[in-house]
């Protein structure tokens, strides 16, 4: 651990999965023994999918999926079977190979827009904080652009303007294929015990570079992904391509 946060550097892709369901893991065993819900808020992106993967091939009987809650980091405005839909890559790859129960997902309702979605989802996320132990999600999972954006929180944000807010509608830039966005707010993602980035591929090293300079400062409002903070700690599993 230093500056807040810490880098662990994995060889290959399918090494930062391999990490990042282990920090699942572990995560999910300090809930058991807390005797409390483990609580695991998920990325959206293509990175995650490898580590969904593994959850749903390597956990069955390992983990109480019974006594999980999972909650999402952003979403786009589409419904649930959208090919955009961050809840539809979930559900393909977890929520139907695991004996999760429906009503312990909650996931973004991103077709009702992004005002309403976000005024919805901020009351579950703010409902689920209250009856979790200390008032922290066990694990949130964040992915980092290549512009320095995380979840839905891109650069140019106003994050004055979030105020108290848990979520809130966000726009994804221009060349974004769906721009109307909902995404949890900094606030909501430092209501954590444990962050967990995962970022592979030479297209961030750059930006990883720049992101990981940034937070050991205190974070550069211009890049949304260095301000992120954790009441635990906040982790990059980084691949060597990406690997400053
Ligand atoms: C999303 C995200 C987003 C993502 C990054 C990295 O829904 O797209 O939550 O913040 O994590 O854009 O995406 P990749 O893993 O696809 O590079």
């Amino acid at each position: 651990m230093s500056d807040g946060f810490r880098v662990v550097f994995c060889e290959t892709p399918a090494a930062v999965a391999q990490a990042g369901a282990r920090e699942i893991m572990s995560a999910a065993r300090s809930a058991e023994e807390r005797a409390s819900l483990f609580t695991l808020v998920l990325s959206g992106g293509s990175t995650p999918r490898a580590v969904y993967r593994l959850l749903a091939s390597e956990t069955l009987g390992r983990l109480n999926w019974q006594a999980t809650r999972l909650l999402f980091g952003d979403e786009r405005c589409v419904g649930p079977d959208h090919a955009d839909s961050n809840f539809r890559m979930v559900s393909e790859e977890l929520l139907e190979r695991l004996p999760i129960p429906r009503q312990s997902v909650r996931r973004i309702e991103g077709e009702r827009g992004s005002g309403d979605a976000a005024a919805s989802y901020d009351r579950i996320v703010r409902e689920s904080l209250e009856d979790l132990p200390g008032k922290l999600f066990d694990v949130v999972l964040l992915g980092m652009g290549g512009d320095g954006h995380t979840a839905s929180l891109f650069p140019g944000r106003d994050y004055a303007s979030d105020g108290a807010l848990l979520a809130v509608p966000a726009t994804a830039p221009p060349a974004s294929p769906i721009r109307d966005r909902v995404s949890l707010t900094l606030r909501a993602i430092s209501r954590s015990r444990r962050v967990v980035y995962m970022v592979t591929g030479e297209d961030k090293r750059s930006m990883l570079a720049r992101v990981l300079d940034a937070m050991k400062r205190g974070g550069d409002p211009a890049l949304p992904a260095s301000m992120v903070t954790s009441a635990g700690e906040v982790v990059w599993l980084v691949d060597r391509a990406a690997h400053p």
